[in-house]
């Protein structure tokens, strides 16, 4: 369930209480003039909510200017005067409050609601969009609620709003113009390329981007429409749109042509009743963090034109809708160092530390950022307030320093000049920098990897194990654990008989591991355990695996261009390694999967099956496989037979019996396997209509494979 525990400032005295007034004031002015406020929405909220409370104590006391008593967002910016006031909506923040609000609604107009439309509350600016017998006029942005700005220039750079609509049709559509993740990102490098200032987020990216005028640079917005309404010449279609129920309105606006969230995985669903409105609430928020454009909550509103003027509206908000607020999951902290951590292949990664700030009920001390270009081009700077987001299990990320607040005493951040694990020199060639020693700059995090338990999970060597090897000399990559002799062993510190033994019999298991094993273990960048499964289930054989060009490699499910070329150049880099592995015996081959037919040969010219992570010649088989065309998430805690399998290990088992294995739920998942403690995954499961088994039933399911991926 989604609910908002949080609380409200404490307003001690009037005075306390006029300086919130202003400072909410301006923060609220400069939020919809600029999109640059020193609050963020969290503390917006909280400040909004104590004057509420202090107003409700002390009536006779109530400013003029209160943000409470206005549209929000008051700043009166602009001179074109809306047809009809352009609305703010009323805030619940938890499963009662919801619950208390419909009751309020429906005492008011008599009778039940029946039909609800739930829908996302899209993250950011208001605008009305009017188009005259098919063609559009003008733009409009919310302004005071009366009256609003005329932003056409900015329309042609706007995705979902046409220049025609598919009808010859006089109507205002009202909406929401935001930028997408992608949006912003694009946005905010060509901003900084032509020397301005980065946005803090997505949403100020879309106020700027509106004003903007004569911008050297393109930065293209999105429009998602969430209603229309005639214009004083609109003839039929007005008494027409007066009746539709507010669904059916969206649909014909996207029949127009118009961009609304219906394609999207939080697209607008009708509800009959409270529980149902409440499960798809939970459902989006669930979605949220991977949505790929922001939401700050859901609107649920009466559906039917009749129950909607029946309730009518306030001089704020209407009655007949409500905006059900999630918790917030972008603050403003302080950038506080950046270190730069070696990771097991040789890669310089930097990262942000945080003055510890409480996002989404989790504590967030720190945040990636990619590469040195990544830190340049977003022109952070050590002391940065920056907006840092954070949503479900997503890692935080930095959205971009809040320039409006700098202060001067910001300093640039110093990028190492030499390796910062051994001190030698970096290559800095390519974006992500590099030690020059590659992986032998971290031998021992990249032995003690490949012996991992989702590699060739040798038992009894940790990395307290590696460093003596390393250090006794013994080690100079994982290649060596194979040609280990006893007495070498035997001559290290705390190195018994029995504990000798045992090592050697793990390491000869691990000769025999599956070649996706292996693959793994060589750790090349961008291929985890997934990906090494499906690499090695398509080729079968490391010899084809190294054979293989960038363009074959593309035939695996999940390898782009960029990975692919990656991934090659790294096979040249690791062929030593993999000559030493061969030579000591271990195995390159996974048992099950056909190799793909031959380049050259008829087969091979036909274009690549949709599963081309499938054993290769999995056609004539496939079938029979019981997990055939399933895409199978895992989420929970596993019992019965399946109680000691790792989460590699079900992936393995998954793909053993024909499916495809997946870590998200979205429409593309047929099965989700959920056990004990399954949380979101489920609920998003529950809300998409995807299957659902306990792992008792998958068990069953795949039965004959369990067995057989024991002994493999
Ligand atoms: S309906 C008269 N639907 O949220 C009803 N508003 O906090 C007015 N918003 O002013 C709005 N997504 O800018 C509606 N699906 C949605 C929305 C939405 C975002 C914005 C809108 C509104 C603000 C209120």
């Amino acid at each position: 369930m989604v609910a908002m525990t949080n609380s409200a400032a404490v307003l001690a005295d009037a005075a306390a209480y006029a300086a919130a007034v202003e400072e909410a004031s301006l923060a609220a002015a400069a939020y919809y003039a600029t999109g640059e406020s020193a609050l963020d929405d969290d503390a917006y909220d909280r400040l909004a909510r104590g004057i509420a409370a202090y107003e409700a104590d002390h009536p006779e006391e109530v400013l003029a200017d209160s943000p409470t008593g206005k549209v929000a967002g008051g700043a009166a910016v602009g001179d074109v005067p809306h047809t009809v006031p352009m609305l703010s909506l009323d805030n619940v923040f938890s499963a009662e409050q919801f619950v208390t609000w419909t009751a309020s609604l429906e005492r008011r107009i008599g009778r039940p609601v029946t039909a609800w439309s739930v829908e996302p509350k899209l993250d950011g600016l208001a605008v009305a969009a009017r188009y005259r017998d098919g063609r559009f006029e003008r733009l409009i942005t919310r302004g005071d609620g009366t009256a609003g700005e005329d932003v056409s220039h900015a329309a042609g750079a706007v995705v979902g709003l046409p220049e025609r609509l598919a009808e010859p049709v006089t109507i205002e559509v009202r909406g929401e113009i935001l930028m997408t993740n992608e949006q912003f990102a694009q946005g905010n490098a060509i901003r900084t390329e032509h020397g301005g200032a980065p946005f803090a987020n997505p949403r100020n990216g879309a106020a700027g981007t509106l004003r903007a005028k004569d911008r050297a640079y393109r930065v293209e917005t999105t429009f998602f429409a969430y209603g229309a309404l005639p214009l004083p010449d609109s003839g039929e279609l007005g008494e027409a749109l007066a009746e539709l129920p507010h669904s059916e309105v969206l649909a014909y606006v996207a029949g127009l042509g118009v961009h609304t969230a219906a394609g999207t995985a939080v697209a607008p669903l009708r509800a009959t009743t409270v529980e149902e409105v409440q499960a798809r609430v939970d459902g989006i928020g669930a979605l949220r963090a991977a949505l790929p454009f922001g939401i700050d909550g859901i609107v649920i509103k009466a559906d039917l034109a009749a129950d909607q003027q029946e309730a009518g509206s306030g001089t704020r908000a209407p009655r007949w809708a409500v905006a059900y607020k999630l918790p917030a999951v972008e603050k403003i902290t302080r950038l506080l160092a950046v270190e730069w951590n070696v990771g097991r292949t040789g890669i310089i990664a930097p990262r942000a530390v945080l003055e510890p700030v409480e996002i989404d009920g989790s504590t967030v001390g720190y945040a990636t950022l990619h590469n040195p270009a990544d830190i340049t081009r977003r022109d952070l700077r050590l002391g940065d307030q920056v907006m840092v987001y954070k949503a479900g299990d997503i890692i935080p990320r930095i959205e971009a320093p809040v320039v409006h607040l700098r202060t001067g005493d910001e300093t640039p951040i110093a990028f190492p000049e030499s390796c910062p694990q051994c001190g030698s020199e970096i290559d800095a060639s390519e974006q992500r920098w590099r030690c020059t020693r590659g992986r032998d700059c971290r031998l021992v995090a990249s032995v003690s990897y490949a012996a991992g338990r989702d590699q060739l999970d040798i038992e009894g060597l940790g990395s307290t194990r590696v460093v003596q090897l390393v250090d006794a000399g013994l080690v100079a990559d994982f290649a060596d654990l194979f040609t280990l002799r006893r007495e070498q062993l035997l001559a290290l510190d705390r190195m018994g008989e029995t504990s000798t033994d045992n090592l050697l019999a793990a390491i000869e298991t691990a000769r025999t591991r599956p070649l996706s094993r292996v693959f793994c273990a060589l750790g090349v960048r961008g291929t985890g355990r997934s990906m090494s499964r499906r690499i090695a289930r398509h080729f079968a054989t490391m010899d084809r695996i190294v054979a293989a060009d960038a363009e074959s490699l593309q035939r695996v499910d999940g390898i782009g261009k960029e990975k692919a070329a990656a991934v090659v150049a790294e096979l040249v880099e690791l062929a030593p390694l993999i000559g030493k592995l061969v030579a000591a015996g271990v195995s390159m081959t996974e048992p099950g999967a056909t190799p793909p037919p031959d380049p050259g040969t008829e087969e091979a010219a036909a274009p690549a099956t949709a599963d081309a992570g499938a054993p290769g010649g999995d056609a004539a088989t496939g079938s029979a496989l019981p997990l055939a065309g399933m895409t199978v998430v895992v989420t929970g805690a596993m019992s019965g037979a399946l109680e000691k399998l790792s989460r590699n290990q079900m992936n393995e088992l998954i793909e053993r019996a024909g499916g495809k294995s997946s870590s998200s739920v979205s429409r593309r998942t047929t099965l989700l396997v959920a056990g004990e403690k399954a949380g979101s995954k489920r609920a998003k499961a529950e809300d998409l209509g995807v299957r659902i088994a306990v792992p008792e039933e998958f068990a069953e399911l795949v039965g004959a494979f369990l067995t057989a991926g024991e002994e493999a």
